[in-house]
């Protein structure tokens, strides 16, 4: 597949992106909660951290190849869990699966993910991690978590910094439901965009997929903050596969989760959409990798756009890194040629950024 003529960066993608979907569905995957200081901060963060070029190296080959749980991934990025990432594009969760498979990099699929987890396992091919939120009193979600493992799930990631759903008032301006209530304002918007309204209708509207199940009446704005330290040790007891916590920034926190026996964590402010005042999470990075030990292994997103930004996070201590909006901008721009073009983008930067600071490869 050819790239995408006119994309040569992330931002390239989003103000593509930008043009071509609804803008209610263009700001649910850019906005972020509150007035969005939390968003500039995350880029704040890593904007201003240097890389140091080293010369006169020698490198013949670069490797982006790198471990992660034990199997060897061709990039040391994957793809964070989304919900509903078919709204970017109606092919955007195939194409997603696809790189998974194709890299060898795990597909984080969400509580929320608009494809079933099943059918995202296949597509993958056994490269998909199943995301879980904890809602109400956590008897449905304990049941999603089986039904995870008896697909066949073999890596679980909790995500804990969405005890409420934070307040992104670009979401709450259009009215953004899941699913969609389409008043005369969102049928505006939706006839204004009209390729993205028959690309998507002719597929059928996105629906939350893993709420197609008996017993399970996921509402996203239902209660998630009764989870507690004993949810996590009976998550831990169910759980037989390798079990990260997503949504860390506390050191103590961290420690804990250690102690507790998760096999991973992963440092993240959801991408700034939830609490707006968090510090941000590349600030956390270093200070928690010291807490943790060099062993301990540690994920990392939130404000990721390039891939000097990556080669950031793991001279800080991540031992993988996670993209979120960058692929969404992708995938909304061009479809799957868009989601390759960031891919390839992000694979180029990072191998240009290893060779000019002296380094073949990363493990
Ligand atoms: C549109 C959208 C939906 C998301 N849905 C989920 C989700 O269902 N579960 C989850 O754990 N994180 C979710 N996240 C957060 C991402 O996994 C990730 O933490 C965040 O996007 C990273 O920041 P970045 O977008 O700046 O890369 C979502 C993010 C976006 C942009």
């Amino acid at each position: 597949m050819t790239n995408t003529p006119n994309i040569h960066s992330v931002e390239d993608a989003r103000i593509i992106a930008r043009r071509r979907l609804p803008w209610m569905v263009f700001d649910y995957i850019d906005g972020a909660a509150g007035s969005e200081t939390g968003a500039k901060r995350d880029r704040a963060a890593l904007e201003a951290f240097t890389l140091e070029p080293r010369i006169l190296r020698r490198i013949e080959t670069v490797s982006l190849s790198k471990p992660v749980f034990g199997q060897r991934a061709e990039r040391p990025f994957g793809i964070s869990p989304m919900g509903m990432c078919n709204l970017a594009h109606p092919k955007a969760d195939r194409a997603l699966a696809r790189l998974a498979a194709k890299y060898n990099v795990p597909l984080g699929v969400s509580t929320m993910s608009s494809t079933p987890l099943e059918t995202l396992l296949k597509w993958s091919e056994g490269n998909a991690w199943f995301q879980l939120y904890f809602s109400g009193s956590g008897e449905t979600s304990f049941k999603l978590a089986h039904r995870a493992q008896e697909a066949g799930y073999k890596t679980l990631v909790l995500t804990v910094d969405v005890p409420v759903l934070g307040r992104r008032p670009r979401e709450l301006r259009h009215g953004f439901k899941m699913p969609f209530r389409i008043g005369p304002r969102q049928f505006i918007d939706f006839a204004l965009h009209p390729r993205w309204s028959i690309q998507t209708l002719l597929q059928g509207a996105p629906k939350i997929a893993n709420a197609q199940m008996e017993g399970y009446a996921f509402e996203r704005t239902e209660r998630r903050s009764l989870a507690d330290w004993d949810t996590l040790k009976r998550l831990r007891e169910l759980w037989k596969g390798q079990l990260v916590v997503k949504g860390v920034l506390n050191v103590e926190d961290a420690l804990t989760l250690k102690a507790g026996g998760v096999d991973a964590l992963q440092i993240s402010n959801h991408g700034a959409r939830q609490l707006e005042s968090s510090p941000s999470p590349f600030d956390r990075l270093p200070l928690i990798r010291e807490a943790v030990g060099p062993k301990f292994p540690i994920f990392f997103d939130s404000g990721i756009r390039s891939g000097e930004d990556i080669l950031k996070c793991l001279t800080q201590g991540a031992d993988f890194v996670f993209l979120g909006r960058a692929l969404s901008y992708g995938s909304a721009a061009d479809g799957p040629r868009g989601l390759n073009t960031v891919w390839n983008i992000l694979s180029e930067e990072l191998r240009g950024a290893m060779v000019m600071t002296g380094l073949s490869r990363l493990d």
